[in-house]
């Protein structure tokens, strides 16, 4: 075994709550579960195959048998529909677009956004990526060397770039700075819990975070609708004068069974949809790769040395060549999953893994138990990128790892979001190198997603670079 071998088996144990030897009393559990919900699991959960209990909510069972999973989410997956509460919350303002819609609406849209998010039209949107990449190089640098950042803000700007360049790619319109502010604004909200919706009130009972942003979502849904109408009427004259990027293609889809496109309402809910859900996953998937390589010696040098080889050319296929930058990323989103639990609620009775499950039940899957199982994998909480690599991958269960979900509503965007975190990661360990402050303690926290608490404060300074250009791109 080489020197490199054994150091990256050296274990990092990167920081997370460690599990309570006893569930919390109910007081407890609501407090716990309003600052931090990850700080509530106990060793149950990651040693047992399904976790029961009753909860103020009714049933629970927090499953991480794989082959339950594959139940839940594939084989019996007529049986269980997304349950109300994560309905409610969001689709007041995603509006049925592919992530809220359900039934024969869900299936339609399924089908016809599937070509959107296939391999090679991903692959297309690389060079996008990488320009995105190279323009946080770019703010960085003029930030002079050492300066603290707060990595997290960083990383969810550059995905929100992203998300701009690949579906708004010829621009916001005549005022991009006012979209972007009123994009993020719009953004911030759907963020929040409202105890109204976890109420189940009506839609028509005013929000109150919802009423103070009011204005700048009327602006975000006016200006999106704009932009859409330009294209729809530009297309009509021009079709190939247009840029081939989401906007276009969503315009373009059509129901490969009936031939009928989206209407302006899904175009614009699944324009939406497509932000809420691919912009901050991503950004905490960025965030915690930067992280674990700050912590890192060994990976970090593997994947500059990596960047250093395969970026400065075309950006064509450039995240297929990345692939020891992309076993970073997924090691990260197996310790620190985006989306820390993915629920259901049982239409009809069911067992699983042995135990019945009554109907009306919630169903769990928790990505972040999964992740740290002590049945499903070796030294659960160690950083281990090359778990990974080199065939290792095809060992892992399929329904043991599920940063993305899986089944018919599994995450469409995966390749997207995979493919852009490893040429961000990429490039920004190419030219950087960044330190956490001395005294900053960095800890997870589960706020919708997985980041870490109070942002991610680190010193930037440059790399010294052994060969090659500092951009990506000619
Ligand atoms: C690291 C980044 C991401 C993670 C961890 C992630 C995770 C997930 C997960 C776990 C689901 C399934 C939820 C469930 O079964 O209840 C999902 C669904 C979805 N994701 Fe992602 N996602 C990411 C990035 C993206 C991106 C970039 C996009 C689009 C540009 C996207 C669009 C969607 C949509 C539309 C759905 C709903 C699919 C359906 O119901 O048919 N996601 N995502």
């Amino acid at each position: 075994m080489s020197l490199l071998t054994l150091d990256t088996r050296a274990s990092l144990r990167p920081p997370a709550p460690v599990p309570r030897a006893e569930p919390l009393g109910p007081i407890a559990l609501l407090k716990a579960l309003r600052n931090n919900p990850l700080e509530t699991w106990t060793r149950a959960h990651f040693e047992q195959p399904i976790v029961t209990g009753g909860l103020l909510i009714g049933e629970v069972a927090v499953v991480s048998d794989p082959a339950s999973i594959r139940r839940v989410l594939l084989e019996n997956v007529g049986n269980y529909r997304k349950d109300s509460l994560q309905r409610r919350m969001l689709s007041a303002v995603l509006r049925d677009g592919l992530l809220t819609a359900e039934a024969e609406q869900w299936r339609i849209q399924r089908r016809t956004l599937a070509p959107l998010f296939a391999k090679r039209c991903v692959m297309s949107f690389a060079p996008a990526m990488a320009r995105a990449a190279d323009a946080l190089v770019d703010r960085w640098r003029r930030r002079g060397e050492g300066c603290v950042l707060d990595i997290a803000a960083e990383v969810t700007q550059v995905t929100l770039d992203v998300l701009e360049r690949t579906i708004f790619s010829d621009g916001l319109g005549g005022d991009p700075e006012d979209v972007r502010t009123a994009m993020r604004t719009y953004f911030d909200t759907i963020g929040r819990i409202d105890p109204f919706d976890v109420l189940g009130l009506p839609d028509f009972v005013p929000r109150l975070g919802r009423w103070r942003v009011r204005p700048a979502l009327r602006f975000f849904d006016a200006a999106v609708d704009a932009i859409i109408a330009t294209r729809r009427s530009r297309l009509a004259e021009d079709p190939s004068a247009m840029p081939r990027d989401i906007l276009t293609l969503l315009l373009e889809a059509q129901d490969p069974e009936t031939g009928h496109g989206l209407s302006e309402a899904e175009v614009r809910a699944n324009v939406i949809t497509f932000i809420a859900a691919g912009h901050e996953t991503t950004a905490n998937a960025i965030t915690w790769s930067l992280f674990l390589l700050s912590q890192s010696p060994q990976w970090r040098e593997r994947v500059a040395a990596e960047a250093e080889r395969e970026m400065g050319g075309s950006a064509d296929a450039l995240a297929e060549r990345l692939v020891e930058t992309r076993a970073v990323v997924e090691e990260a989103i197996r310790l620190y999953p985006p989306l820390v639990a993915i629920s259901r609620a049982a239409i009809g009775p069911d067992e699983l893994a042995g135990q019945r499950i009554r109907r009306g039940a919630m169903v769990v899957i928790a990505p972040y138990v999964l992740h740290r199982h002590r049945l499903l994998w070796d030294r659960p909480d160690i950083f281990d990128p090359d778990r990974f690599l080199n065939g290792a991958r095809d060992r892992i269960d399929r329904y043991a790892y599920l940063p993305f979900g899986a089944g018919p509503r599994g995450c469409i965007g995966s390749a997207f979001a995979l493919q852009e975190a490893t040429i961000v990661v990429a490039s920004v360990t190419r030219n950087f190198e960044l330190r956490v402050p001395p005294g900053h303690a960095v800890w997870p926290v589960h706020r919708v997603t997985l980041r870490p608490q109070g942002g991610l404060p680190m010193a930037v300074r440059s790399r010294v670079r052994t060969r090659g250009r500092q951009h990506t791109l000619s």
